[in-house]
Parts: C-alpha cells; structure tokens; sequence
C-alpha cells in the first residue's frame, strides 16, 4: 500500500461491476491481488482482483476491485481482509459500496442509496471479544457525518437513503423472502457489505456504504448476474463522481 504514495486517507470497496469508472479516475498504480499478500483471490465476472493506489480528488486512497464473498465459502476473516489492510495502512475512511436488489416499492433500477444502517442476516460475525472492547457498538457504524458530505454531492435527485440487509446468498431472494425482508425494514438486499462494516467500527474506521440497486424485487422482475453487471456500468459513473466530491472534501 506504499505506492499510494504514503499513508492512505481513504479505501474503497467496489462492488459487481463498479470497478471501471472508480479506477479510471485514480492516478497511480495497479496491484494485482496475488501480489498482497493473503489476499484472497476472486474468479467472479465482474471482480477482477486488483487494487488501484494512487490519488484522486488530492488524497491518497486505495481502490479494491473485487473482494471475498461468504458464498464462495470464504471465511469472515477473508471477507474482511481489504479493511483490514486498509486500516494497516492508515485509512481513516472507508467506502464499502455493492450491488443490491432494491426492496422499497419506490425505488427504481439504477438508484444509489446510501446505506444508513444494516441487517446482518448472513448468520456469521466478523469480529471477536476483546479485552478493551467485549461488545461493538454498531450504532450509527454508517457515518452520518459521511452521508451527510454524500447527499451533497450526489445532485442527481435519485439517491435514496436506506436500510441494507445483508444476506450469505447465493441465491436471489424468492418473492417471500423479499416480502419477510421488507417486514424486517429492509429497503435493499445483498449478498456483501455487513461483516466489513463490523470490522471496520471495530478497527476505528468510518464508514461510508453506498448501493446501486441493480434490480427490483418482486412479481415479473427477473435477476441474473449480467443484468446485476450491465446495470452497474451506468451506476459506476455516477457512484465515481459522487465519491470524487466526498473525497475531495474529506
Ligand atoms: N439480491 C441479492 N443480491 C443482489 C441482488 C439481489 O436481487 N442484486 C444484486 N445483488
């Protein structure tokens, strides 16, 4: 993490699909993820495994395109690998983002929302009782002071604001599930995000989360992942200009 040119300001987790439009506006060097050591190495279309360091809107961030899922069978330790490395590195910040199936009836394909809080309904845990600090607190871990910087510079009238709930996948939900989900207060679901959220409040980090809903849940609304993919390349733009004016006044 050197060659982001010093210590880091911030790191980014970018979800399916997110990676061009991130990348492309950071001025660095690429690290393929064989070369961190104990990165765990992903195969998905979509993730392509490599860390862009460099600068972008004057600070020294690190971008990861592709990370470990709880489907693939990896553990929590390697789900929250990047924000552990990101912390190493001395990232304040960290911006987890994803693709979701949005839940609300309002929202449309293509809307950002970002993220206020979560459901941690993957079943596992990515953090372990220690002496200092037995219990996490999780409240708040999506830091309103970062979505307030978000919605100022989001513009575009289509960002929500909104519950995420984390599931193991990797099925897409049935219909019932969606409707079980949207009773619990979920506005979109998704298969990432929620064990790195914990890591990172525990290591100290804020936490910026941002979903691009990909597709909507619900009767007649069919979901593979090239349509997760092919949204997310329209999403990618305007999640790379929105973390461009977060970044930049960070
Ligand atoms: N469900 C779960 N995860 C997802 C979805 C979905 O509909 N779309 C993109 N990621």
């Amino acid at each position: 993490m050197r060659r982001a040119g010093g210590t880091l300001d911030a790191a980014i987790v970018l979800g399916s699909g997110l990676s061009a439009a991130v990348s492309a506006r950071i001025v660095g060097s690429e690290i393929p993820y064989d070369k961190l050591e104990g990165a765990p190495l992903s195969h998905l279309a979509g993730h392509p495994g490599i860390a862009f360091a460099g600068s972008w809107a004057g600070k020294r961030v690190v971008a990861f395109a592709g990370r470990a899922h709880l489907y693939q069978g990896r553990t929590p330790d390697e789900v929250t690998y990047f924000v552990r490395l990101a912390a190493k590195a001395g990232a304040r910040t960290i911006v987890l983002t994803n693709a979701a199936g949005g839940l609300n009836t309002w929202y449309a394909r293509g809307d950002l929302m970002l993220i206020s809080d979560h459901l941690n309904l993957t079943g596992a845990t990515a953090i372990a009782p220690d002496d200092s600090q037995p219990f996490l607190n999780m409240l708040d871990a999506y830091s309103p002071r970062l979505r307030a910087l978000a919605r100022a510079h989001c513009g575009d009238g289509r960002t929500q604001e909104g519950v995420y709930a984390g599931l193991r996948g990797p099925a897409y939900e049935t219909l019932a599930e969606a409707a079980a989900l949207r009773r619990l207060g979920a506005d979109a679901v998704g298969m990432s995000t929620v064990l790195e959220t914990m890591a990172a409040r525990k290591l100290g980090l804020e936490v910026l989360g941002i979903s691009l809903i990909t597709n909507l849940i619900g009767p007649a609304q069919d979901v593979s992942h090239e349509d997760v993919l092919e949204a997310s390349k329209e999403g990618g733009e305007r999640i790379a200009t929105l973390l461009e004016g977060v970044l930049g006044s960070l």
